[in-house]
């Protein structure tokens, strides 16, 4: 019998772990761990593949709960935590790409990633180009060279939640002999990345796995051997290691997420209503709703969405008014971050950078994180912030 996501999230990580009758993992610190002989030291050295208690770095019990709790949502073999969701993303490709190596970056990435391969990799020899996100499967083989290692995909994207054709990408970039990473952090749970041809799957547990605005936390899971013995040692290689608090905090956030998520669920789609039914917005960009690009992706694809999207206002509105309504709002903070139980906005016109030349929009767009507070407050909230963009001169 294969149980369903919120029974899996009840015992995930648990089974095998030393708890002494408690119910929860236990939080291990440590960095020296100690063997009874140097024959065990040698023979357990051998085996950093395995979630083998050896040495600090390379984890303890409560790292390899998270490991095996976060494998299991997504659907994969083998799970590296890491500091945080930017390093889940700098580890795999520092730990696949060398010298004279070329990666495909959708056009709408994280802003920080963008960054990291115009620093980072372009230092270290590995070049960048950009793709529309919503380029098809001929698109990307005509882009692909013959030094391409990697089609890095995230869907939706960034502040722009174009939704990918994930499957027809893996299967362009498969032909070539590259390897499909996918920032899967939006569609967690929702999106089964293994099954849709992903090799490399990387989550920002900082967001709903955390689900409390208080750990910075990063993963990234294959789901084959191969790929596993380049991601660990890599990861090793480059003293990748992630705070055991976090990483407890972040298991003991996974027993409510399912009901965190349908909570955002619910609350983000009756506001993505209401903003669409507005005549301020011009289009509200959430992959549940037919305008947003890729949504025919996202319904073959994905079984629900998140909180967070992005709201696209009408022409006339300027970056002063839309400042102003957001200075307005009670209940939405304005933060980075998102997955957590508070409401945040942020305004993004400005913060969407593009090299593609694609992510216009009609208007200013801003985006909204919504949280666990009352729908109707949250609405009471935004609708005397549309006054203040309304009045604004
Ligand atoms: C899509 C996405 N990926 C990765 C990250 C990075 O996560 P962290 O803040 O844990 O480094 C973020 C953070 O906002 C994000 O939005």
């Amino acid at each position: 019998m294969t149980e369903k996501f919120e029974t899996r999230m009840v015992h995930a990580g648990r089974a095998g772990t030393k708890t002494y009758g408690y119910v929860n993992p236990k939080l291990v610190r440590g960095s020296t761990v100690l063997y009874p002989n140097m024959a065990t030291k040698l023979a357990l050295g051998k085996r950093v593949l395995e979630p083998v208690e050896l040495y600090g770095i390379c984890g303890t019990e409560t790292h390899f709960a998270l490991e095996a709790a976060v494998a299991e949502i997504e659907g994969g073999s083998h799970c590296q935590v890491v500091g945080s969701g930017l390093a889940a993303i700098t580890t795999p490709l520092l730990a696949y790409l060398s010298a004279g190596d070329h990666v495909l970056m959708p056009d709408s990435v994280y802003g920080p990633t963008r960054h990291f391969c115009a620093t980072m990799l372009k230092r270290f020899g590995i070049e960048t180009s950009y793709y529309d996100p919503m380029i098809d499967a001929a698109g990307i083989t005509a882009l692909m060279q013959p030094t391409t290692k990697v089609v890095f995909t995230e869907s939706p994207g960034s502040h722009t939640f174009e939704v990918q054709d994930i499957p027809a990408l893996a299967s362009a970039a498969h032909a070539h002999g590259a390897k499909i990473f996918m920032d899967n952090t939006w569609g967690i749970h929702h999106f089964q990345p293994f099954k849709h041809g992903v090799d490399v799957s990387i989550q920002a547990l900082t967001k709903y796995v955390g689900g409390h605005s208080d750990i910075i936390l990063g993963a990234v899971t294959v789901n084959s051997e191969a790929d596993w013995a380049w991601l660990r040692k890599g990861s090793l290689e480059l003293g990748q290691y992630a705070s055991p608090d976090d990483c407890w905090l972040a298991l003991r956030g996974l027993r409510t997420l399912n009901i965190r998520l349908q909570a955002a669920e619910r609350s983000g789609l009756q506001l993505a209503s209401w903003f669409a039914a507005r005549p301020e917005v011009a289009r509200v960009l959430h992959p549940a709703f037919a305008s947003c690009p890729g949504h025919e992706f996202f319904k073959r694809d994905f079984t629900g969405s998140c909180g967070l999207f992005g709201v696209a206002f009408q022409p006339h509105y300027s970056a002063a008014a839309i400042v102003a309504m957001i200075d307005s709002l009670q209940l939405f903070g304005i933060g980075a971050s998102w997955g957590g139980y508070e409401s945040l906005v942020l305004p993004t016109t400005g913060t969407i950078s593009r090299s593609a030349g694609t992510g216009t929009f009609e208007g200013h767009v801003a985006r909204f994180q919504v949280g666990l507070e009352n729908i109707e407050d949250l609405i009471a909230d935004l609708t005397l912030g549309l006054d203040v963009l309304n009045r604004y001169e």
